[in-house]
């Protein structure tokens, strides 16, 4: 075992003429203008977008963290785990052994060690074990993980090529030691492959962001989660003012109707989240939201939660004026939010809830009033609600109707807005929904790198938390065109392959 293994250095050839004949085919097209891609027409909306539907449960932000980027941070702590896996194992079988100093301590206790193939078999299952945990306890961020994917996907590639590189030395110095022939081969095949499948890698990765520059889909419109939720309480008039400020388009918020037909916005199904109530009512603290009349509702101080539990971090940074402001606040009527919304030329997006209370047709009516009343324009208007919708189209036709599914195989009239998670739509469903002009609402979105891959993706627009963080976004983190992206893979594949000669050649001498 002088020589690199002859299998690698063909396999290796072979794939260097692959990617140079690629390269050099991509590149000629290109001046042929024979990859031009389709010019993804622009969706053409007057004003406003589709947004969020409701959460699960009160309260519930989503299941990303904030602070940790969702998924992404799966992605590395998996890649973490197998390497260290892979690393203990390596030293175990192939370093520690090799030691002259290990060699005396061990030797007692070669005995009772089990052979490397089981030790190689033990790691897999820890790793397998170790997957299937995590999957378990973060079954949500599997959810997004194609998405990350998206995001981290050729620098992951990159990172992996890179750690598998290195472990071509303890190999080689494993190889030209071991007199176990059956073993040595067996190491050989198995690195082979898994480099071979390593450098092919790319072909299978995509990522809407290996794009060129002058396809770039617009900036999505932000939409803001019940306002500007990290600047202000949620859906409250200041939290309104704060979105404007974040050049948010859309106000998304969620409306219930009081006792006495009032209709105002809350989220939850109580008020206790969100309003002193338990101050003001104590004995009636634990009602439902719809069970309050108006003149109660409005003594309800609808901010100092926010200071007191601070749901965000950003709280600790508001400025005293903001701070006076927030204690301020009350729960505001729909009719005070569309007068607000008429004067600053934002549109607004609701659910109306509870959902399958027995008097929702009366809800639905007393909303549809209080909105006709207002005099805002009717398409600044976004209807999520599925319940009456048709008795509301009928009353209201100017009114954007937004829904929160796909469309269907034969559907009769064509949707106009989408409103869906953003783990339920692959980038190849937003692109087609771009080009039938579907405009796509996807929520919650807070993270710059997720905004990033759903910019490329051409999403309309999300509903975000985070308004202050994308509304400073002038370009997504990362945007690849093919043959830079193309020229990166093959050095990183030839710069690895040349690693992995040299170790054999340099541990052969020495
Ligand atoms: C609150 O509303 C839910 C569903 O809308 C209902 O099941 C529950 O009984 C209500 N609670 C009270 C105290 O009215
Ligand atoms: C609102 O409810 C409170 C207590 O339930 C009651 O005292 C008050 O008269 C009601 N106000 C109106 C205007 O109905
Ligand atoms: C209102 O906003 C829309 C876009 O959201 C813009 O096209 C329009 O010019 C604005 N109108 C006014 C009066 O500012
Ligand atoms: C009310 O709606 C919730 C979710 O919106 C659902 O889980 C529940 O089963 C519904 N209750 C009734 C009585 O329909
Ligand atoms: C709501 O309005 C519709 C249409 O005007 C009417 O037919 C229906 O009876 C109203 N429902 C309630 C509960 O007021
Ligand atoms: C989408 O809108 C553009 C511009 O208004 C139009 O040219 C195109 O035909 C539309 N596409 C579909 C599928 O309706």
């Amino acid at each position: 075992m002088a020589d690199p293994p002859g299998c690698c250095r063909s396999c290796a050839t072979c794939l260097l003429c692959l990617y140079s004949c690629q390269w050099i085919t991509a590149k000629k097209e290109k001046r042929k203008g024979l990859r031009t891609t389709k010019v993804i027409p622009r969706v053409m909306l007057s004003r406003g977008w589709p947004a969020p539907a409701w959460e699960a449960q009160s309260g519930d932000w989503g299941a990303e963290g904030f602070w940790l980027g969702g998924s992404l941070w799966l992605d590395w702590s998996l890649l973490l785990l197998i390497a260290t896996a892979v690393l203990i194992t390596y030293s175990a079988v192939l370093i520690l052994p090799a030691l002259p100093a290990c060699r005396m301590l061990c030797a007692p206790l070669t005995a009772l060690c089990p052979a490397p193939q089981t030790l190689l078999i033990l790691t897999a299952l820890v790793v397998a074990a170790a997957f299937i945990g995590l999957g378990i306890k973060w079954a949500e961020e599997w959810r997004s993980a194609r998405v990350s994917l998206q995001a981290t996907g050729p620098f992951l590639h990159i990172g992996i090529v890179g750690g598998m590189t290195l472990l071509a030395w303890p190999l080689a110095s494993f190889i030209y030691r071991t007199h176990n022939t059956g073993l040595k081969v067996f190491l050989l095949f198995v690195y082979c492959m898994v480099m071979i499948a390593l450098y092919l890698a790319p072909l299978g990765i995509t990522s809407p962001c290996i794009m060129e520059e002058n396809q770039l889909p617009p900036k999505p419109a932000l939409v803001g989660h019940r306002g500007a939720p990290m600047l202000a309480p949620e859906n409250t008039l200041m939290s309104l003012y704060k979105a404007v400020d974040c050049d948010v388009q859309v106000f998304e918020t969620d409306v219930m109707v009081s006792a006495d037909g009032v209709p105002f916005l809350m989220h939850d199904e109580e008020l206790t989240r969100t309003t002193n109530v338990q101050a003001v009512f104590p004995e009636r603290a634990a009602l439902n939201s719809t069970t309050f009349n108006w003149t109660d509702l409005q003594q309800l101080d609808a901010g100092s939660w926010f200071l007191e539990r601070r749901p965000f971090p950003t709280v600790q940074s508001l400025s005293a004026g903001d701070r006076y402001q927030v204690t301020e606040q009350r729960i505001p009527s729909l009719e005070q939010v569309l007068e607000a919304a008429k004067q600053s030329n934002i549109s607004i997006m609701f659910d109306l809830r509870p959902e399958n209370h027995s008097d929702y047709q009366s809800f639905v009516n007393a909303t549809l009033e209080v909105i006709l009343q207002s005099g805002i324009p009717l398409q600044q208007v976004l209807w999520l609600p599925d319940g009456f919708r048709e008795q509301v189209k009928q009353q209201a036709p100017g009114i954007q109707q937004v829904y929160g599914r796909k469309r269907l195989q034969n559907e009769k009239e064509p949707l106009l807005h989408v409103n869906l998670p953003y783990q339920d739509m692959s980038s190849e469903e937003i692109r087609q929904y771009r080009q039938d002009n579907i405009s796509v609402n996807l929520y919650v979105v807070n993270q710059p790198w997720l905004f990033s891959v759903l910019w490329c993706s051409g999403v309309s627009s999300v509903t975000t938390n985070a308004c202050q963080v994308l509304k400073e976004m002038k370009h997504p983190i990362w945007l690849l065109p093919s043959s830079t992206y193309l020229m990166i893979w093959i050095v990183v594949d030839c710069t690895s392959f040349l690693a992995i000669l040299w170790a054999f050649l340099l541990l052969k001498y020495v």
